[in-house]
């Protein structure tokens, strides 16, 4: 798809949103962080918009996959400095922004981020929410919040730590510094590193590869896999073969075996 034609999907499908845009391609949607002037810093009006929009296509049986993405300079540079320079323990306390954050963390259907530029503190928190990373070669990672005076809040001492453990997520959240993707991909941080040009379309790929399969068992599946990180092993098993046997009683599951046995592609339908 060229240039030209994604633009006027975008405009065909563009709503209200200020901070963001969206559109859909077929069962993909992408939701594109759009604060370019000061990096896609992620202030309270942006992430009510995205959490909005997540939420809007989750509930969306067209959409199958989710990208997010932001712009080739910056996914985004951080939670919004300006917004909350100022602010003490109780008015953080009261309004609470990061509980926004919650309403993604809770979004079913995979996402995939394709990230270029600048990933740091909050932006880095958010493509670790995400499900699969494509990183441009461009692309920056970091977890600095150490030097502006605080610690991560959007999930970096934890999310972090579950993928490089305890030694390396160390280092990176008490120095601040930035890490290449090259050393994201080393660190298990993405899945894949691409030349900036072909960023989205590498995100396409696998979105497409995804939204093919059985819209219940790819929703199981990411169930399952978030799990590890809040059960014990015997229990996540017990989680996984529960979901395993329930996906039995789904049109998807007779059309998938189905499918096999004939000799012919499968055509799930979320049944
Ligand atoms: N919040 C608010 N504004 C930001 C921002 C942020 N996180 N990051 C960049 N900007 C703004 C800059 O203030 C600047 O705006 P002005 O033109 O109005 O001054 C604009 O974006 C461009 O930025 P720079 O001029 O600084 O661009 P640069 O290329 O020289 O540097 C950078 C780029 C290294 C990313 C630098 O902007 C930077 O260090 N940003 C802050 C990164 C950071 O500390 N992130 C963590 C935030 S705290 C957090 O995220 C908490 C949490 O866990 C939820």
């Amino acid at each position: 798809m060229t240039a030209k034609t994604i633009e006027e999907k975008e405009m065909s499908t563009a709503t209200a949103y200020k901070n963001i845009r969206t559109a859909t391609e077929g069962a993909i949607a992408i939701v594109t962080l759009n604060r370019p002037q000061v990096l896609n810093a992620l202030n309270t009006e942006l992430m009510t918009e995205l959490a909005d929009a997540m939420q809007a296509f989750d509930h969306d049986e067209h959409v199958r996959v989710i990208i997010l993405t932001g712009g080739e300079r910056a996914f985004a540079a951080g939670a919004d400095i300006k917004e909350m320079a100022e602010e003490s323990t109780v008015s953080m306390m009261l309004r609470d922004n990061l509980a926004i954050w919650d309403r993604i963390r809770f979004i079913k259907k995979p996402i995939i981020a394709a990230v270029s530029g600048f990933a740091l503190g909050g932006g880095c928190e958010l493509l670790m929410m995400c499900d699969i990373v494509v990183a441009s070669e461009t692309a920056q990672f970091g977890q600095p919040e150490i030097n502006i005076g605080v610690i991560p809040g959007a999930g970096g001492t934890q999310r972090l730590t579950r993928v490089l453990g305890k030694y390396r997520s160390m280092e990176i959240i008490l120095t601040g510094r930035p890490f290449s993707a090259k050393e994201a991909f080393d660190l298990g941080l993405v899945n894949k590193v691409v030349p900036v040009e072909v960023l989205l379309d590498e995100a396409r790929a696998m979105a497409t590869e995804i939204a093919k399969k059985s819209p219940l068992a790819v929703r199981l599946a990411k169930e399952a896999v978030l799990k590890t990180y809040e059960m014990t092993l015997n229990e996540g098993l017990q989680f996984e073969r529960k979901s395993f046997y329930m996906l039995f009683d789904s049109k998807d599951q007779k059309e998938g075996m189905r499918a096999f046995m004939e000799k012919r592609p499968a055509n799930f339908t979320g049944r």
